[in-house]
């Protein structure tokens, strides 16, 4: 797909717990659903199941799929300083909209993230930050050349937030091929954490050999979590999609 991204332009939005996301015109979409919060979808949907969830590490190395405004990447360094999780995180963060990145300086950011202005800051700047304990990397650039990139450094993923704009809008960020590369990235014990409970996206991993458990969030819609491990969670039984639905089909590269 072609995107014109310098063609995207975007209003600010105020969600239902009162922080702001972002409308694009080029995805018409906005950056965080509106009716559940900006902020409490990326604490529900994301950080607080995919923490939860990981077994002990000493470090842990998080894929931000993409950065956008940055909810995710900084709601973990809230999360972690909040119930001081003492350990090495390592976020790496494609975005292929450089000019939203410059934009972020002057967003009306969640009293939560004051305290990351200085890192915000330094991320406009230089596209990465680095302190004894975090480390953080954008990659202005498609998504899909990241994943490549890192699977050739051999590097391992731990926590996957997987938040690109809708399959219907950003559909080469959903396909089988792209969670092929995902796979590629995985331990056993890797945490897949998404919005979106749409049977292609599930069917998507399915067959990657991820195993599919509804999101336990309370307060937000229902989303998805997935892990090659077994997990104590309400698993999907995806078997039973693929019997009595035969249009339940991963989303393709060449479609
Ligand atoms: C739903 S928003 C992400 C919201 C973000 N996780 C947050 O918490 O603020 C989706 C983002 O994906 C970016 N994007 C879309 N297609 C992309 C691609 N192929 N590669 C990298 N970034 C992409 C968009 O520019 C947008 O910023």
């Amino acid at each position: 797909m072609n995107l014109d991204i310098e063609k995207n332009s975007i209003t600010p939005v105020i969600t239902k717990d009162g922080t702001f996301t972002m409308h694009s015109s080029l995805f018409d979409e906005c950056y965080h659903s509106v009716t559940d919060g900006a902020l409490s979808e990326s604490l529900q949907k994301h950080i607080i199941p995919a923490f939860s969830l990981l077994p002990e590490l000493e470090e842990i190395n998080i894929l931000d799929i993409c950065f956008g405004l940055g909810y995710n990447t900084l709601a973990t360094l809230y999360y972690i300083k909040k119930e001081k999780i003492d350990k090495k995180i390592n976020i790496f963060s494609p975005e292929i909209d450089k000019a939203l990145i410059e934009s972020l300086k002057d967003f009306e950011y969640p009293k939560e993230f004051e305290e990351f202005k200085d890192i915000i800051l330094k991320l406009v700047e230089d596209k990465r930050y680095k302190d004894d304990k975090i480390s953080i990397e954008l990659y202005i650039g498609d998504a899909r050349d990241m994943l490549k990139q890192l699977i050739e450094k051999e590097i391992k993923i731990d926590i996957v937030y997987q938040d690109a704009f809708s399959p219907k809008k950003n559909p080469t960020l959903w396909t089988q091929e792209y969670f092929a590369d995902i796979k590629a990235l995985s331990k056993k014990h890797t945490i897949i954490t998404t919005y979106s409970s749409a049977t292609p996206v599930r069917m998507g991993m399915y067959i990657n050999g991820f195993n599919i458990y509804k999101s336990p969030s309370l307060d937000v819609r229902v989303g998805t979590i997935a892990s090659l491990s077994e997990l104590p969670l309400e698993s999907v039984d995806m078997e039973h999609k693929i019997k009595v639905n035969p249009n339940a089909k991963a989303l393709r590269d060449s479609n």
